[in-house]
């Protein structure tokens, strides 16, 4: 029986993860670290009923998930939230580009400091596998197909960050043993990203207010889209996947889609659940925004027997189905 830690598992991704290892038989339990700063109790408890640690050291839980509320900066807490792991899966971040230019600062110490926290952790409490969510950021502006072995100069904190914690991903498998695996996601949508400032995300909410679509640019550049359920599929396996340690991985779906081609399938989308397609508008394109990217993912094919099956059209009907569904709850 496998025990996990999540950090951030209150959030986008960690949410939809929990779902699916609450759902295996061999699950034992899964303890949450989040700060609750863009995570809920609320979106935790709509996945399975859970108990909130009180304390500074959380207990074994007597649910199959435990919540417990805090800072991954606080290195004491990462040690005691390591203990009776076997698996740590690490998502909670300072979240994309945006912020990490805002304050290069609060990114650095929260994704390089956190992150070294819960290795740290891990390999004191004893912990097998150490899965890293990395980002396509790490790489900057390379001829795509991205793959794993193209050098890496990020072009923003945020992709430095994350590539600070690859490294000390490959060192502590190296130097320690711990097996790490770190995934480079693309750009993720789906179910449960209301929050989010990525593109299908920010277009579904903007499309149902019926404001304008903001197209940067000419709608040319082009991105990688990967549904959240193949994504968590590829997060599972990266946990559970005998003998792997020290690596990475593109999650992404290989294809590359322009924002124009993402515009005109979501209006699609959106007509075959009956919603309404406002107008688009062009501004000048963001500076630091990469033109095209997409990303191989031969590798984790080979290694996890994993590539993404939910193609855009779909995945983009079960988005705006679920966030029409959040509307009509509200
Ligand atoms: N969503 C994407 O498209 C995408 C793409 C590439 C990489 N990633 C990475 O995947 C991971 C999860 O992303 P997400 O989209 O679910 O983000 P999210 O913002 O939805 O969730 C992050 C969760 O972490 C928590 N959190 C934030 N800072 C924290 C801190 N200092 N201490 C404890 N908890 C904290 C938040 O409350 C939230 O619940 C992140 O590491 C992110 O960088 C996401």
């Amino acid at each position: 029986m496998t025990r996990y830690l999540v950090t951030g598992g209150c959030g986008f991704i960690g949410k939809r993860l929990i779902a699916n290892l609450i759902a295996r038989p061999d699950t034992a339990f899964v303890r949450v670290v989040d700060d609750l700063s863009f995570g809920s109790r609320e979106a935790l408890a709509a996945i399975a009923p859970f108990e909130e640690s009180t304390g500074q050291v959380p207990g074994l839980p007597q649910a199959r998930l435990q919540l417990v509320i805090g800072a991954i900066c606080d290195a004491e807490l990462a040690l005691a939230a390591c203990r009776d792991i076997d698996i740590v899966v690490h998502l909670a971040a300072n979240t994309g580009v945006g912020p990490s230019i805002a304050d290069p600062r609060y990114d650095c110490s929260t994704n390089v400091i956190g992150t070294f926290n819960y290795l740290e952790a891990a390999r004191l409490a004893g912990v097998a596998r150490f899965v890293f969510a990395s980002s396509g950021a790490v790489t900057g502006e390379v001829e795509p197909p991205i793959h794993e072995r193209v050098p890496t100069r990020p072009l923003s904190p945020y992709g430095a960050s994350k590539l600070a914690g690859e490294a000390y991903c490959c060192a502590y498998a190296n130097s320690f043993g711990l097996q790490t695996v770190a995934l480079r996601f693309s750009n993720v949508y789906g179910q449960g990203s209301g929050h989010k400032q990525s593109v299908v995300a920010k277009f579904i909410r903007q499309a149902l207010d019926g404001e304008p679509l903001v197209i940067y640019g000419d709608g040319g550049q082009t991105r990688d889209l990967i549904y959240i359920d193949d994504l968590v599929e590829a997060v599972a396996l990266s946990a559970l996947t005998e003998g792997l340690s020290g690596e990475v991985f593109q999650v992404a779906t290989s294809r590359e889609t322009t924002v124009q081609e993402l515009v005109t399938a979501l209006k699609h989308a959106l007509a075959a659940e009956g919603a309404g397609f406002p107008d688009v508008v062009y501004e000048p394109s963001r500076p630091g925004d990469m033109r095209r990217n997409y990303a191989d993912t031969a590798k984790a094919k080979a290694m996890l027997g994993w590539e993404a099956k939910i193609a855009l059209p779909e995945g983009l009907r079960r988005t705006v189905r679920w966030a029409l569904s959040q509307r009509a709850g509200a």
